[in-house]
């Protein structure tokens, strides 16, 4: 069966851990490398990745990239406006033609509906590089640098501060998945999708939401935020003032752990909801973190082929 990777419940808790520990065994393996070698295995030689992009990326698009090479693949990124999809040709269709040309397909999307339907038209995996509801891919290199940073995921406490946007529903997805809590700090009006949070709930995992950004943040283990104003989201000053409570600030993180760590998925907004003392903090893992989305996105390819999992 073909595997997509749409959201993180499509591969598991036990493929979860498969890959973090793929990706940890991988990045020590080719410590002091140039960027650009292929790991000794090489296993997906041969094989080459499709990315389409409606969105901006930077880390997304350059980590797939450079992911599928060290793997000993490559890729072909197309940005959505100027294919034809850009001017009307249907998902399916695309889909359909992608798969006779490509061996997987990553797709960032403003209509998580699409992906679904890419996925539902490919003879090939389809990855979600993003939509508006979830981004699995970056909890994947989240979960890989709480780890790496020595701490165990079951039972530890997240607290999340802001929007309840995509990034929280892929987090939130985490915490049923690998038994770990979150404390929601958001204001009222801004809370994440029920589906994710109940579905975390049955799985057995404590998710809070709190309209007190410091009862969310008191004795957490990790301190997560993101942008106030997700991409196709308009600017809206009101959404800005109703955010400004849950900024992460220096002494919001002092309600947390004396060895928190701080998370965030970035591009960030520095002055709305982080302040550069704790961006720039000795809590903060956040360029880990980035460069631990190259490493992750390599478990989501070789667990889409089947070679991991
Ligand atoms: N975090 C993340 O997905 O970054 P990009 O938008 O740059 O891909
Ligand atoms: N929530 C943000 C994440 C960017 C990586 C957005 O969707 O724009």
């Amino acid at each position: 069966m073909t595997r997509h990777f749409l959201d993180l419940a499509d591969a598991g808790g036990d493929a979860i851990a498969a890959m973090i520990n793929d990706a940890i065994d991988r990045k020590a393996a080719r410590k002091g490398w140039p960027k650009g070698k292929v790991d000794a295995d090489a296993p997906l030689a041969g094989h080459t990745l499709g990315m389409i992009f409606e969105k901006n990326s930077t880390r997304t698009r350059v980590s797939f990239d450079m992911a599928i090479r060290q793997l000993g693949g490559t890729s072909v990124v197309m940005d959505a406006g100027t294919m034809q999809l850009g001017r009307g040709e249907s998902v399916a269709d695309t889909a359909r033609v992608l798969s006779r040309y490509v061996d997987a397909i990553m797709i960032r999307t403003d209509d998580h509906a699409k992906v679904r339907e890419m996925a539902d038209y490919a003879s090939v995996p389809v990855i979600n590089g993003l939509t508006d509801v979830s981004h699995p891919c970056q909890i994947m290199a989240d979960l890989l640098t709480v780890i790496e940073h020595d701490k165990a995921l079951p039972g530890s406490k997240w607290a999340w501060l802001g929007d309840g946007n995509n990034v929280l529903h892929s987090i939130v997805e985490a915490a049923g998945l690998m038994k770990f809590s979150v404390a929601i700090g958001c204001p009222q009006g801004y809370d994440p999708d029920g589906t994710y949070v109940e579905a975390a709930r049955a799985r057995g995992a404590d998710i809070r939401i709190c309209r007190d950004a410091r009862e969310a943040a008191a004795d957490a283990d990790v301190v997560v935020t993101d942008t106030w104003i997700s991409m196709g989201q308009l600017h809206a000053e009101e959404k800005l003032a109703a955010m400004m409570p849950f900024q992460v600030s220096s002494d919001l993180m002092a309600r947390a752990k004396r060895d928190a760590l701080f998370l965030h998925c970035l591009p960030a907004h520095r002055g709305e909801e982080v302040v550069d003392a704790v961006i720039d903090g000795p809590r903060s893992v956040i360029w880990d973190e980035a460069e631990n989305r190259l490493h992750a996105q390599k478990s989501v390819l070789l667990w889409a082929f089947g070679k991991l999992g």
